[in-house]
């Protein structure tokens, strides 16, 4: 099966799989780019607030690799929505990234409490893939009712959602919502990252005693087959180290299969329990902080 590539909505192809870069340091950024590259990545996760993109753009050019065939992906954070403000948003992140065109920009979050800011910027995301200075548009961390708001109030359906799914929190319903409008989930903490900062709620996915019995009969790591597990299923994965063996191990997910009974045994650790913030409790007042300028 060929899951190294995925095409989306509107014809263009993407690596299915990426290097994240969140809460990594700019320093660590551009030694983790930089490996990732060398290792055969063709794919970067960044985003306007992660105080990264210079340095994404930095190994990149750094690196020898041609800047075509690597696959660059970039969000606008709440405090750039509106139209004007996004679309200098967008300038902001080229020039930090060192590129002209971005692969595929997405908004980072829905903004509730200011839903026409969003539609605003969706709009602007739109006009910059009229102009062709992004290759795809879409959105992150939208829930039914802000796609639905979405899909209704602008044109181009979003190539992506990329949302918070793991073993532990899958949202089955927001993905059957995403195959029937043609958008592609990308998973983030793909392999329950975003769990292992926390307490009591449940253990780390890379402890799961079923994740744990999957990876020895396959002699893959945890890590590994919460990968295979989602290329399988047809999504894109974005998992984020800092770590050169890391980052090579989870490369390493496209010489092996999970049977059905595997797939549906990790279908079985949904528990419904996110990790991550509430979309719908974003707010400019309490996460707005201002992107600085290129
Ligand atoms: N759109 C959004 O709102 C949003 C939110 C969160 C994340 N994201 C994106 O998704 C990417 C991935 O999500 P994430 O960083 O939250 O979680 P993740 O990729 O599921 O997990 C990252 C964590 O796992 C560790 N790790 C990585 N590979 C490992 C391996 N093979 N074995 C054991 N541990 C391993 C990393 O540590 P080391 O670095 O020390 O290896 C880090 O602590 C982010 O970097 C970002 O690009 C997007």
């Amino acid at each position: 099966m060929d899951n190294t590539t995925i095409t989306v909505n509107n014809g263009v192809q993407m690596p299915a799989l990426g290097l994240g870069v969140f809460q990594a340091s700019p320093e660590e950024t551009r030694d983790a780019v930089r490996a990732a590259l060398s290792t055969g990545y063709r794919h970067i996760d960044t985003a306007a607030a992660y105080g990264n993109e210079t340095e994404v753009g930095q190994a990149l050019a750094d690196s020898g690799v041609a800047r075509e065939e690597v696959f660059i992906e970039t969000k606008i954070w709440i405090s750039d929505y509106g139209y004007e403000e996004t679309l200098h948003g967008f300038e902001k992140s080229a020039t930090k990234l060192g590129v002209e065109q971005i692969d595929l920009l997405i908004l980072h979050q829905p903004l509730p409490t200011h839903f026409d800011r969003t539609l605003q910027a969706y709009r602007a995301l739109e006009t910059l893939l009229e102009q062709g200075k992004v290759r795809a548009i879409g959105v992150s961390n939208f829930m039914p009712d802000h796609l639905n708001r979405l899909l209704a109030e602008t044109s181009v359906v979003p190539a992506v959602n990329q949302i918070e799914l793991h073993p532990y929190f899958q949202q089955k319903e927001l993905q059957e919502l995403h195959t029937a409008q043609g958008i592609l989930t990308q998973a983030w903490s793909p392999i329950g990252g975003i769990t292992f900062y926390q307490e009591g709620q449940h253990t780390s996915t890379l402890e799961d005693p079923t994740i744990l019995g999957i990876a020895a009969a396959h002699a893959k790591s945890p890590a590994q087959v919460m990968l295979r597990w989602h290329l399988q299923e047809g999504r894109s994965v974005i998992p984020k180290s800092t770590k050169a063996h890391r980052i090579a191990e989870n490369f390493e997910v496209f010489d092996f299969q999970l049977s059905d009974e595997e797939m549906a045994a990790i279908d079985a650790l949904d528990t419904g329990n996110r990790g991550g913030p509430e979309p719908a409790d974003v707010t400019l007042e309490a996460y707005g902080m201002p992107i600085p300028e290129a």
